[in-house]
């Protein structure tokens, strides 16, 4: 099965959070990285496994990158049964109440649509001293069992 990782981002730690997590599925899992605001809707597969990482800007809402595949879900409502999907949120606990919102708000758009949620929500905080793609790469070290288990 392979792998799909879906990044939504502001200033690009999203990106940059994608690819350390494509470098450890690259081994087995061919791995495609789409910016969200380059990805339609209409393209998610269940063949694949999607892998979302996901910042939360404004007052716990999505970065920009993500705001156009969001519509195109509450618009299009494409129906993800049998879809698969893992969550690293990026947020920073200063934003108290709505720290890490953004990858949570994917989450429960996809899960309404039918896909469903596996493996550990990973919630990234930006003031914390954990280093972003160091800790997604440790993280993507669980996806493979994950993946596979279908
Ligand atoms: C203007 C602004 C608003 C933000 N709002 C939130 C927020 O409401 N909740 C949260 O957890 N993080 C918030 N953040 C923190 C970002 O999500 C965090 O820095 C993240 O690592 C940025 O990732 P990105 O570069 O991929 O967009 C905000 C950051 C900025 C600059």
């Amino acid at each position: 099965m392979a792998a799909v990782i879906l990044y939504g981002t502001e200033t690009g730690t999203g990106e940059l959070v994608a690819d350390a997590i494509a470098d450890v599925l690259a081994a087995d899992h061919d791995p495609s990285i789409y910016d969200m605001a380059e990805f339609a809707a209409e393209d998610l597969d269940p063949a694949d496994f999607l892998v979302v990482v996901c910042s939360t800007y404004g007052e716990g809402e999505l970065p920009s990158s993500a705001l156009p595949f969001a519509d195109e879900l509450d618009e299009e409502e494409p129906d993800l049964s049998g879809l698969r999907f893992a969550v690293f949120g990026l947020g920073d606990s200063v934003y108290g109440d709505t720290y890490n919102r953004g990858g949570e708000i994917m989450a429960g758009k996809l899960t309404a649509l039918g896909a469903v949620q596996v493996g550990e929500h990973f919630r990234h905080d930006a003031s914390s001293t954990v280093k972003p793609t160091k800790v997604a790469a440790e993280w993507a070290e669980s996806l493979p069992a994950l993946i596979d288990e279908a």
